[in-house]
């Protein structure tokens, strides 16, 4: 009986570390399931699924479609205007929204908007290749940015 009531907070801690190491390995396992099933499920900006990623025959044949399907509403380079701006904050590389729903909403558009479904006029590589093109200029935005916040600092000196 004295034995079994001493033993217990010992076993207490054997059982928490057992289950804490349980859900370690539960965790693995469920990024090894989410990455063998292409990362559909992350929502973090982790390896772009873009097949076409950084690609520069792809960024110009990205800029060519965006200029006959895009640029009417969205702007040169995807700047704005009448249409939301598509290459800073949010839409910046490693900002909140990620490759595949930048990919959805060219894809099946935006219900109720002047943003339609462009899923059947355009490839998924083509939709691919414009994604490619718009981070691209989301880079040279950033680029231009921090050049002219540099200039800002100087002439403030
Ligand atoms: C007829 C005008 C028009 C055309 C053409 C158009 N869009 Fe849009 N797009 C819009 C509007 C308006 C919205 C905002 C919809 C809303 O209110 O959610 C939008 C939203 C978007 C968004 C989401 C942006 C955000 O901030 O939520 C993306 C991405 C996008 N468009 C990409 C494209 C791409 C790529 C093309 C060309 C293949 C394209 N659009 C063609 C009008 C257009």
């Amino acid at each position: 009986m004295h034995k079994t009531v001493q033993m217990r907070p010992a076993l207490l801690i054997l059982a928490s570390v057992a289950l804490a190491g349980l859900m370690a390995l539960a965790g693995i396992a469920d990024d090894v399931a989410a990455m063998s099933a292409g990362e559909q499920k992350s929502a973090a900006p982790q390896a772009s699924p873009n097949p076409f990623a950084g690609d520069r025959a792809a960024i110009t044949e990205g800029a060519d479609l965006f200029g006959r399907n895009c640029q009417q509403c969205h702007s040169t380079g995807g700047i704005g205007g009448k249409c939301p701006q598509l290459i800073y904050g949010a839409w910046g590389p490693g900002g909140a929204n990620s490759d595949e729903l930048m990919f959805r909403i060219i894809s099946e558009g935006r219900a109720n908007t002047q943003m339609g479904a462009f899923k059947d006029a355009l490839s998924q590589d083509e939709i691919w290749k414009i994604i490619t093109y718009l981070r691209y200029e989301a880079q040279r935005y950033e680029q231009r940015k921090k050049a002219e916040d540099e200039e800002d600092d100087s002439l403030r000196r």
